[in-house]
């Protein structure tokens, strides 16, 4: 039975540091939504296979264990916590090498296949926001609203170091630009489902605008199409 949808499905995607999680959980709260953090997703995956010592190889493995994962969303003051099978992952999947290891697993196949089967469940009834490389390209295409957030490199790799720092991660300004750089060549390149702008986007550039201001156009498409 076709499930009924309430609200709107709304996609954010764009490269790392362009502000999605911050603009995506505050745009979601505004509408009463739901709001899905692919990227965490990609994370727990990475994190999993670092604990279980899963061979990147392996894709059946890979899909076998990404199935499995139960992962939800619990808001928690201004804050949403992550939790797989249970436990709380937040803090854990920040560090920079499951950044790297994400990026990794993000090109697997059974990887894919296994977290957007999960992403079409969690989402089906609609009212949701969903942030991430691929959602307006591969996971909603019929999404109602599809937003490309971007921003200049240096500004997205300065929020990046400003946000380990403030975990207490060290880590020089010019790694992070780095790392930066190359999760944009993985995530742009990569064979299947490679970041780039679907045909009906709209291209929000973050770089000199706050997120307040972000939010306030995405608020604006949003009624324009619940007119
Ligand atoms: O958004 P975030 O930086 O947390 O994503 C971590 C990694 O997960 C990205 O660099 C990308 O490789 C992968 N990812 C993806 N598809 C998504 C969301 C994230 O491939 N929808």
């Amino acid at each position: 039975m076709k499930t009924e949808k309430k609200g709107l499905t709304i996609a954010i995607d764009g490269p790392s540091g362009a502000g999605k999680s911050t603009a995506g959980r505050t745009l979601a709260k505004r509408l009463g939504y739901t709001y899905i953090d692919t990227g965490a997703m990609y994370r727990a995956v990475a994190l999993k296979v670092k604990e279980k010592g899963i061979e990147l190889k392996d894709e059946s493995a890979l899909y076998q264990m990404a199935s499995s994962l139960h992962i939800t969303f619990v808001p928690m003051g201004e804050e949403i916590h992550i939790y797989c099978n249970g436990e709380d992952i937040s803090e854990a999947i920040r560090l920079p090498e499951i950044s790297h290891l994400a990026s990794e697993v993000s090109k697997k196949k059974g990887v894919r296949e296994a977290l957007v089967e999960i992403q079409r469940e969690m989402a089906k009834e609609g009212s949701a926001v969903l942030e991430g490389r691929d959602i307006g390209t591969v996971v909603f295409p019929e999404a109602e609203v599809k937003f490309y957030l971007d921003a200049d490199p240096e500004e997205r790799a300065k929020r990046r170091f400003q946000e380990l720092m403030a975990r207490g991660i060290q880590i020089d300004f010019q790694k992070t630009l780095e790392e930066v750089l190359q999760r944009d060549h993985n995530d742009m390149h990569r064979a299947i489902s490679p970041l780039k702008r679907a045909e009906n986007s709209i291209l929000i550039d973050s770089t000199h605008r706050s997120v307040e201001e972000v939010v306030e156009e995405m608020l604006k498409k949003v009624e324009e199409k619940r007119r």
